[in-house]
């Protein structure tokens, strides 16, 4: 992926562009007046929206390789109990695909990855911890409605240019919190915008970035599935349903897609083993 030419988008670079697009303003809004641009985070599109890109970013490289059960790894920084919390050894090797050189210097293994931009990595490793089984039942266990955990309505013409990480009012509390966290901490504070990480248009140049919104996905399915209430349901508004995407598939065709079927994941063959320590941050008790 990464030796691809710049002009097939299955390249890395490409890959990384196609995010870009979808939050910098590279499409517009279909069928409304106006040119209001199409912003997939900050809303109720943000989970749907980070499946399919990494559908086909999976897909992709399956192909290339010759596999086509190849399968992301996702990052469980969620647990904080068998090391998950760490930046994955395997992505800091450097010279390798999985390397990348944009990283802040203060979070490599075996610091802690803090999962909110109000915990720090120099405190203590146990503060650390209890904060950030903090941080994940607030923001997984206790957001029971969909709203709340995957964010707000985004309604054709709503435009959401002048939203940044610091005034998102509609977006959820997994993207909001957990999710937007561990692209600061990883991002490098000594470039200009934080990357590649800490931004938008740099953020999926790190191959980092599709196992960290693996485990973002991940979590989504725990939260639908295993919470001490039971069963909790997804938005099903058709605003919702109906929305449409474009994204590139392992043949490099331009394919368009509906979140109503990124909903399942067993359609999509996409499958995940219980996480071994998702229990101590389930049954944390603030
Ligand atoms: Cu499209 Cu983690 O952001």
């Amino acid at each position: 992926m990464r030796a691809l030419p710049d002009t097939d988008p299955r390249s890395l670079t490409v890959q990384a562009n196609i995010h870009c697009s979808f939050c910098n303003g590279g499409y517009l809004q279909a069928g409304v007046n106006g040119n209001i641009p199409l912003q997939v985070h900050f809303s109720w599109l943000f989970l749907p929206w980070h499946r399919w890109y990494l559908y086909f970013h999976e897909r992709i490289l399956g192909s290339l390789i010759g596999d086509p059960g190849f399968s992301l790894l996702y990052w469980n920084w969620d647990d904080q109990v068998y090391g998950g919390n760490e930046i994955p050894e395997l992505f800091t090797r450097v010279n390798t695909s999985l390397y990348d050189a944009k990283r802040r210097a203060e979070v490599q293994p075996p610091t802690i990855v803090p999962l909110a931009a109000t915990t720090l990595p120099n405190m203590s490793a146990s503060i650390v911890t209890n904060q950030n089984l903090n941080n994940m039942y607030q923001s997984v266990v206790t957001a029971s409605t969909a709203s709340l955990f995957m964010g707000g309505a985004l309604r054709a013409g709503v435009d959401l240019s002048n939203v940044t990480v610091l005034n998102n009012t509609l977006g959820g509390s997994l993207e909001n919190g957990l999710h937007t966290a561990i692209h600061y901490y990883v991002g490098d504070p000594t470039t200009q915008l934080l990357q590649n990480m800490g931004n938008f248009g740099t953020a999926a140049r790190d191959p980092l970035f599709y196992s960290h919104h693996s485990n973002v996905d991940r979590l989504w399915e725990v939260w639908r599935l295993n919470m001490p209430d039971g069963e909790r349901a997804d938005h099903t508004d058709p605003d919702f349903l109906n929305a449409e995407f474009v994204f590139y598939d392992e043949n490099a065709n331009m394919v368009r897609v509906k979140v109503s079927d990124v909903l399942d994941n067993q359609k999509l063959g996409v499958y995940y083993k219980k996480g071994r320590s998702d229990h101590v941050w389930i049954n944390y008790s603030p």
